[in-house]
């Protein structure tokens, strides 16, 4: 797509040489890691921190120096995708099943940028899924909870079987339709024993890179 492409080759402007960069999870972020790995190759110096299993193995197989979360005191800057994005640069992150991660790294980062194509910005958070990674332990106590309270959860599926995360858990998607208030919510999913995250990621991207299919430049929206 080339709204994404745009979106995700942009972002590595943003990338100083001998800084430590996040790499986030998704179809829009594997452009910003194909280009990062083009400047590299020209002697761009960096050390990268991923966010699943999918962007080790594509940077790793790309040349790009890999380095855990433990080893590091923060990131410079992550780029990472994103499912929804509203006018308050909060989103709803998670439909590749990395939220976990991607949290985590963008909690230890200085700067966050998310690369998104146009259809990814919305006025109320809540039509995209929101997903609950859960502990497998209690995944039914928090699904039926879930349900009474009106959440429409469903549990994702890989080829029939629950879908794990790279941190072992299963995923709960709550199809909320609106999210008046995700402040709230947050608190609210956060308190439940069992709930590992959620999808919600409130007050975290510092800059919203957005590509569009009919135009040749993207828009660039600051906090
Ligand atoms: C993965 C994510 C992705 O960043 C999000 O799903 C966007 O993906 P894409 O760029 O493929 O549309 O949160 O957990």
């Amino acid at each position: 797509m080339k709204s994404k492409k745009l979106a995700g080759e942009k972002a590595v402007e943003y990338i100083q040489n001998n800084t430590l960069v996040g790499l986030g999870t998704g179809s829009t972020v594997y452009y910003t890691i194909v280009k990062l790995a083009e400047r590299v190759k020209s002697g761009l110096n960096v050390k990268c921190v991923s966010t699943s299993s999918s962007t080790t193995k594509l940077a790793k197989e790309l040349g790009i120096n890999m380095v855990p979360l433990h080893e590091i005191e923060y990131i410079d800057v992550t780029i990472d995708g994103a499912d929804e994005v509203d006018c308050k640069l909060n989103g709803i992150k998670g439909g590749g099943g990395a939220l976990l991660y991607e949290k985590l790294v963008a909690k230890a980062s200085k700067k966050v940028i998310w690369v998104v194509d146009s259809n990814k910005k919305v006025e109320t958070l809540g039509k995209f899924p929101l997903p609950i990674e859960v502990v497998p332990f209690s995944y039914k106590q928090l699904y039926d909870k879930f349900y009474s309270l009106g959440y429409n959860p469903s549990i994702r599926m890989l080829n029939e079987s629950y879908y794990v995360t790279d941190a072992q858990h299963y995923i709960i998607d709550l199809h909320l339709d609106k999210i008046e208030n995700p402040y709230v919510l947050e608190k609210e999913l956060k308190m439940m024993s069992g709930v590992v995250d959620t999808g919600l990621f409130l007050d975290m991207a510092d800059t919203v890179i957005i590509g569009y299919e009919d135009e040749d430049k993207v828009k660039i929206i600051e906090r």
